[in-house]
């Protein structure tokens, strides 16, 4: 039987994708028309071409499936409210629905996010309640997640979340080719001198936690922090990016709450005169960039075994393989 990835054409899902098929399972992929899957290019994957929207490509797409992956979500810091209610709330019902009305799911491993802790001082465990700050991505995953956890209590249908902190490695967006972008363009900003615990998880580790906790009974019906153990600083990753790349360590550095007022600033004047670009600060990076992103990961280790495997050294000498490689000059072009 097969096993179905949504956001395949992504970061995350894209690199689970290519991880289960060398594992030998029988891969269906959910992509849109748009979607770019050069990097699954001559790999054996069947392919449901569907849209979270749209009911009916779902309910086709889930037939005959075993396992869901739900990776597919709108992972921004910045986007209108609309945007992501649609994906991140709207999209995890229909997919819940076409699931619950086909049949023969077995497990839905749902990817949620350390944000909906909503950026507490401390980093926590899996305890701590969901937080709704109003901020949109944050609220948007809350309420997905919220949508996940009434459907498993009405349906039984054997469910595990799994809340990543910053997923790093060839072809991420957020903290990978956005950073190397500003740090080229000497724009990067260094937020309390980069101190802050940064909750790396380099890809393939998070890959190898996603598929652990599906293949594991007794995860069903838990979520779990996932994020590398080492736990390296900002100023530590973004200096070694920096260094890989041949260019300077960020020069503009601002203590946490100016970063947050301007961010705050910024985002209303965009905001009000309608800017679509996103502006340099926003509160979600900011916060994520101030609090400590340390999330305890005690029970992923208990639970289903998780190790990082990759090291830090190695996962950033990984990530700027792929930036000299032809795929990443041409995410980050430089200037
Ligand atoms: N990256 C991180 O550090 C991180 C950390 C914690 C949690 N997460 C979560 O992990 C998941 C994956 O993140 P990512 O970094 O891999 O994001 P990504 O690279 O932006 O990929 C998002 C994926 O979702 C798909 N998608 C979006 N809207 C869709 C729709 N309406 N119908 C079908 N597919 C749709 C995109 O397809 P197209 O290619 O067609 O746009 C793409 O494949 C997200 O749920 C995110 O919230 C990420």
């Amino acid at each position: 039987m097969t096993v179905l990835v949504t956001g395949a054409s992504g970061f995350l899902g894209g690199a689970l994708t290519q991880a289960l098929v060398i594992r030998g399972e029988d891969v269906r992929i959910l992509a849109r028309r748009t979607s770019d899957l050069c990097h699954l290019e001559n790999i054996p994957i069947d392919i449901a071409y569907g849209d979270l929207d749209d009911k009916a490509s779902l309910t086709l797409a889930v037939q005959g499936v075993r396992v869901v992956y739900h990776c597919a979500g709108l992972a921004t810091d910045w986007a209108p409210w609309e945007a992501f209610y649609q994906t991140n709330v709207g999209g995890v019902q229909n997919l819940l629905g076409a699931i619950e009305e086909v049949g023969g799911v077995q497990r839905f491993l749902h990817i949620s996010t350390s944000d909906v802790y909503g950026y507490p001082r401390e980093a926590c465990d899996e305890s701590h309640p969901i937080t709704n700050v109003g901020l949109p991505y944050n609220r948007s995953k809350c309420l997905g997640e919220q949508a996940v956890w009434n459907w498993y209590r009405k349906t039984g249908i054997p469910t595990t979340v799994i809340r990543p902190v910053s997923i790093y490695g060839p072809r991420g967006k957020d903290f990978v080719t956005e950073i190397a972008d500003l740090l080229l363009k000497k724009q990067m900003v260094l937020i309390d001198g980069g101190e802050c615990p940064a909750g790396l998880l380099y890809v393939d580790n998070a890959v190898e936690g996603i598929i652990q906790a599906a293949e594991s009974p007794q995860t069903v019906g838990q979520a779990y922090n996932l994020r590398d153990e080492t736990n390296e600083t900002w100023g530590e990753y973004i200096e070694a990016l920096a260094r890989g790349l041949g260019t300077d360590a960020p020069w503009i550095k601002l203590p946490g709450m100016l970063a947050l007022g301007l961010a705050a600033i910024s985002e209303a004047v965009y905001s009000v005169l309608h800017v679509r670009s996103q502006p340099l600060l926003t509160r979600h990076a900011v916060y994520i960039l101030i609090r400590d992103q340390g999330y305890l990961i005690g029970k992923a280790q208990r639970d289903f075994g998780f190790r990082s495997i990759v090291t830090f050294a190695e996962g950033v000498e990984r990530s700027l393989a792929w930036f000299r490689s032809e795929a990443g000059r041409s995410a980050v072009p430089g200037d």
